[in-house]
């Protein structure tokens, strides 16, 4: 069995995040200039079944039967094993790398299993279709946010701007015309499962307020979809704006990041707002040919790393 090797970008929710939850609709894009990769090589002299993990991005060297029972890389291959009908994986060394910063709204956790997803059944002679792909890592996703609303693994496994709703296909957005976006980095680490969290117990706390807020959210998305559609990103600005101002109602936003978005837009940016789950992470600003004068200004207000992207026409 040759080894097998398999990549998955990053991405970027630009409109709906936590409504997306709530059955509103969210934008997302790739972001491929960060990548997971996986790669599954034969452990010849190994015990059947014997699976040894190389992460080194994460500290992780270990056998598979040594990981906690829910690890989320555990739980890929018992996912892979079940889909496939093995009667146990072959004997195999899982190596992963990645360039998308953890914890940090960029998607890493469904890029890795995506990858690692990828690569396993690469390795064994079954490729995946993209439905099945996707149902594998949206249940790794459930150990990573607890409620996710699929957008994550749908984005990252179609590899292509989408329009989300939960619980239906992803429906590809349609780019006339192409547009930048610069992403900011805080440094700030933040698991999206506590942001999940603490929405959720924002909701149940006052429904009708939280679900007033969605209902925006999901009306801004809907616009945002237009503008994208009929040729004018240009125009996304003051929706970003205003959804970030929803998202600081949620309490979703921080200094670090309120610093980001102020600094983007007094460089040009045509908005800004944070994307994925917050309390951290990154934010995102739209540029209007002047990437380059918002990355100086990102950099100066404190950013960690920052990433020009194309949403590419298509
Ligand atoms: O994984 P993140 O941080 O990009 O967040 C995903 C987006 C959320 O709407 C916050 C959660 C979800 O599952 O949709």
């Amino acid at each position: 069995m040759p080894a097998f090797t398999a990549t998955a970008p990053g991405k970027i929710i630009l409109f709906g995040e936590h409504a997306v939850v709530y059955g509103e609709p969210a934008l997302a894009v790739p972001v491929t200039s960060v990548r997971a990769r996986a790669v599954v090589s034969p452990r010849l002299n190994a015990a059947e079944g014997e699976i040894l993990l190389e992460a080194p991005d994460v500290g992780i060297s270990q056998t598979l039967r040594n990981l906690p029972g829910r690890h989320p890389l555990r739980a890929i291959v018992e996912e892979l094993t079940a889909l496939l009908e093995l009667p146990h994986f072959p004997a195999c060394t899982i190596q992963i790398t990645s360039t998308i910063p953890i914890s940090s709204g960029l998607g890493s956790g469904a890029a890795v299993s995506t990858a690692v997803a990828k690569a396993l059944a690469g390795f064994v002679g079954t490729p995946l279709t993209t439905n099945q792909l996707s149902s594998v890592t949206f249940e790794i996703e459930k150990i990573h946010h607890g409620i996710p609303s699929g957008i994550d693994n749908s984005v990252v496994v179609h590899q292509a701007p989408i329009f989300f709703i939960k619980g239906r296909p992803p429906e590809r957005l349609s780019i006339p015309r192409s547009f930048q976006v610069v992403i900011g980095d805080t440094g700030v680490h933040q698991p999206t499962k506590k942001s999940v969290t603490q929405v959720r117990q924002g909701w149940m706390s006052d429904p009708s307020r939280y679900e007033t807020i969605f209902a925006y959210i999901g009306d801004i998305a809907r616009q945002a979809r237009r503008l994208i559609e009929s040729g004018s990103p240009a125009d996304l600005g003051p929706l970003m704006n205003e959804n970030q101002r929803l998202l600081q109602k949620l309490d979703l936003s921080t200094p670090e990041l309120d610093r980001l978005i102020s600094a983007a837009r007094e460089a040009g940016a045509l908005g800004a707002k944070l994307s994925g789950g917050g309390l951290g992470g990154n934010m995102i600003a739209l540029a209007a040919g002047n990437a380059g004068l918002i990355t100086d200004a990102l950099k100066d207000a404190g950013a960690v790393q920052t990433i020009t992207t194309e949403i590419e026409k298509s």
